[in-house]
């Protein structure tokens, strides 16, 4: 089975009302937890890497990390660029094999992002690859761009049309609340629950609906969607780590999401934090430990663990993957 476009993944999310997670990895140990779960429970994944990642592993590394996956797991792998900041960085990405190409030009004003957009639509295609686009700003940390929640602004859908049909793009990030990283609210902005537990505003679904109306049927993506799972900030606390007042997306608000026009969820702080607690608990406990297959092994356990989850009870993927292959010659 090759590295799969995102075509058919969306197109049977969208009516399964149900959303293909788009999991960030950086290293061998996360794209074997991600892709380990995914495998045992039969559900298409698209593993991502940003700009930061690439730097980090070196690129070539990571496609064949994800290569690697493709040959021990038979499920649909789509491998996607995260925030592409420019030309260069998706034409570098598209020439090394990757099969989807984010070109983030969300801080650029309308026309512009029309323009860069297109531009890298036009060679995308060209290579049989697809682009996902971004309207709107979310607050928080992109690589070297950093949106404060002051500056960042929802979707308007008013201009959704027009920009889909204009850059000619495949999918369409929309900031409708989200954001990036494990501090998505301050806790003065959410309320409490009976249980005393922190609830943040709701996602804009009306604003979402509105889009969905304007371009019906045409794949919608949600950045910053970790839930920051209480479970892994309570492990990273209780074993050394201080994450102060973390707060993510509830659950479930993006399984709500995952049912309408949503098909892509990316997800990478929950991974990150996962992995942590893994780490943390596995040397709290063994502090005499120095071989890293030691403590990289509980880290990945806990992806794995994440990630299951999140398909099972976020994403709704579970079970989908033959559907997805069934499709894919036709894309
Ligand atoms: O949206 C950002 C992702 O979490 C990637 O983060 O740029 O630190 O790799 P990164
Ligand atoms: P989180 O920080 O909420 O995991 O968002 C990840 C993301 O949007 C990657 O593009
Ligand atoms: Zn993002």
């Amino acid at each position: 089975m090759p590295l799969i476009k995102t075509t058919a993944m969306f197109k049977k999310a969208y009516e399964g009302g149900f959303a293909i997670g788009a999991f960030n990895v950086n290293n061998m140990e996360i794209v074997q937890g991600i892709t380990a779960a995914a495998a045992e429970l039969n559900s298409p994944v698209i593993l991502q890497c940003s700009a930061g990642a690439r730097k980090y592993a070196n690129s070539r590394y990571l496609v064949h990390l994800v290569r690697a996956a493709l040959e021990v797991n038979d499920i649909p792998i789509a491998l996607h660029l995260d925030h592409g900041p420019d030309f260069a960085t998706c034409k570098s990405c598209i020439d090394d094999g990757f099969t989807s190409v984010m070109f983030d030009g969300s801080h650029y004003s309308f026309e512009e992002n029309i323009a860069k957009t297109k531009e890298v639509v036009e060679y995308a295609h060209a290579h049989n690859v697809v682009v996902e686009a971004e309207l709107g700003q979310l607050a928080g940390v992109e690589d070297d761009v950093n949106v404060s929640a002051e500056n960042a602004h929802y979707t308007k859908p008013e201009e959704v049309e027009e920009f889909v049909s204009k850059t000619g793009c495949d999918s369409l990030a929309i900031a409708i609340g989200t954001s990036h990283g494990a501090f998505k609210f301050k806790p003065e902005q959410c309320t409490r629950n009976a249980d005393g537990v922190l609830v943040p505003p709701e996602l804009r679904f009306d604003v979402l609906a509105e889009i969905e109306k304007k371009i019906p049927e045409f794949p919608i993506v949600l950045h910053g969607a970790s839930s920051v799972i209480p479970k892994y900030v309570k492990i990273i606390n209780d074993n050394d780590g201080k994450l102060d007042d973390a707060i993510g997306i509830p659950e479930d608000q993006l399984r709500k999401a995952a049912k309408s026009a949503v098909c892509k969820i990316n997800i990478d702080s929950d991974l990150r934090l996962a992995m942590t607690a893994g780490i943390r608990e596995h040397f709290k406990a063994h502090p005499e430990h120095f071989d890293p297959r030691q403590y990289l092994a509980p880290g990945r356990d806990y992806i794995k663990e994440l990630v299951a989850h999140k398909i099972k009870t976020v994403l709704g993927s579970e079970g989908s993957a033959p559907a997805i292959m069934a499709l894919v010659n036709e894309y």
